[in-house]
C-alpha cells in the first residue's frame, strides 16, 4: 500500500499537530451528522488522545459539535475492568467524556466484564448492530482514530500477531510480548472501511518508522502500513520530532 496518497500535517509540537486534528475531526463529524444523521467514532488509546482531547475541549468551535449525535466506540481496549488504571476507556472518560454531555447511550465500550471470547463476539456484534455497513458489508465509521507505537503497531494490530494478518472477522483478540496485557481490536478489515481515518503521531521514538513508511519505494515492514481505506481518506497528524528532519506537509 502507499502512503503517499495519504495526507501529513506536521507542527513543531504534539500540542499543535492535534489541534490541526481537532478542527478537521469537528468538520468530519460536523459533516457526518448533517450527511446521516449521526457520527460513529472509534477511539484509540494510549497517551497522544490525552494531548488531542486536551486541544479538543478548549477548541472555538467546539460548540458545533452537537454530542447526542456522536457514538464513542473504541478502536481496541485492554482486557481489564473498564476502571483499571490501563483501561482505554477509563482514560477516554477521564480525558473526554467527563467533561462533555453525551448521552449514556451513544458510549459503546468493549465488555470487557465477559469471558474473553465472549466479549470478542459481544463487541462484533455491537459494530455490526450499531455501525451502518460499507460496500463490503463491513461495518462502517464514520472516522476512526488512531496511534501508533513505536514498533508500526496501530490499534492493537502488533507486528507478528496473526490479527494483524486479520481480514475475515471485524473484532480479535490479542496476545503479544509487545503489549503486557491482553487486547481486543478492530481488525483492518473494518479500519480500512471507514469513511475517514486520523492518525496521530508524536515523540522522537516513531522516527524511524515514520520515515520508513513515507520513504521512497516504502515496502510494507509495519502493521501500520495496512491502514488503506477502500473509499475513505487517510490523515496524518505528525510532530516534528517524529516527522524527522526533512519532513514538510503534503
Ligand atoms: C493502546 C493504543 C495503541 C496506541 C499506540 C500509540 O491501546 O495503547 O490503542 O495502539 O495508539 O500504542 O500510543 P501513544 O499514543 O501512547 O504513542
Amino acid at each position: 500500500m502507499t502512503t503517499t496518497a495519504s495526507v501529513r500535517y506536521i507542527a513543531e509540537s504534539c500540542e499543535a499537530t492535534c489541534n490541526r486534528a481537532v478542527s478537521d475531526w469537528i468538520e468530519i463529524v460536523s459533516d457526518a451528522i448533517t450527511q446521516h444523521g449521526l457520527c460513529n467514532v472509534a477511539l484509540s488509546g494510549g497517551r497522544t488522545p490525552i494531548f488531542f482531547y486536551h486541544q479538543l475541549l478548549q477548541h472555538a468551535n467546539l460548540s458545533r459539535v452537537d454530542w447526542s449525535r456522536v457514538h464513542l466506540f473504541m478502536v481496541d481496549e485492554r482486557y481489564v475492568p473498564l476502571d483499571h488504571a490501563e483501561s482505554n476507556y477509563r482514560m477516554t472518560c477521564e480525558q473526554l467524556i467527563a467533561h462533555i454531555t453525551i448521552p449514556a447511550s451513544n458510549l459503546h465500550p468493549v465488555n470487557t466484564s465477559l469471558p474473553l471470547q465472549d466479549a470478542v463476539v459481544d463487541y462484533t456484534k455491537t459494530l455490526e448492530t450499531c455501525l451502518p455497513p460499507a460496500a463490503s458489508g463491513t461495518p462502517q465509521f464514520d472516522l476512526v482514530m488512531l496511534g501508533m507505537g513505536a514498533d508500526g503497531h496501530t490499534a492493537s494490530l502488533f507486528p507478528g500477531t496473526s490479527a494483524a494478518n486479520e481480514y475475515k472477522v471485524h473484532v480479535v483478540s490479542v496476545i503479544s510480548q509487545a503489549a503486557p496485557m491482553t487486547r481486543i481490536s478492530i481488525t483492518f478489515s473494518v479500519i480500512n472501511a471507514a469513511r475517514h481515518v486520523m492518525l496521530l503521531v508524536c515523540g522522537k521514538d516513531k522516527a524511524s518508522v515514520i520515515n520508513h513508511i513515507f520513504g521512497h519505494d516504502a515496502v510494507e515492514k509495519y502493521p501500520v502500513q495496512r491502514v488503506n481505506p477502500e473509499a475513505g481518506s487517510v490523515h496524518w497528524y505528525l510532530d516534528s520530532a517524529a516527522a524527522g528532519p526533512r519532513a514538510d506537509s503534503h
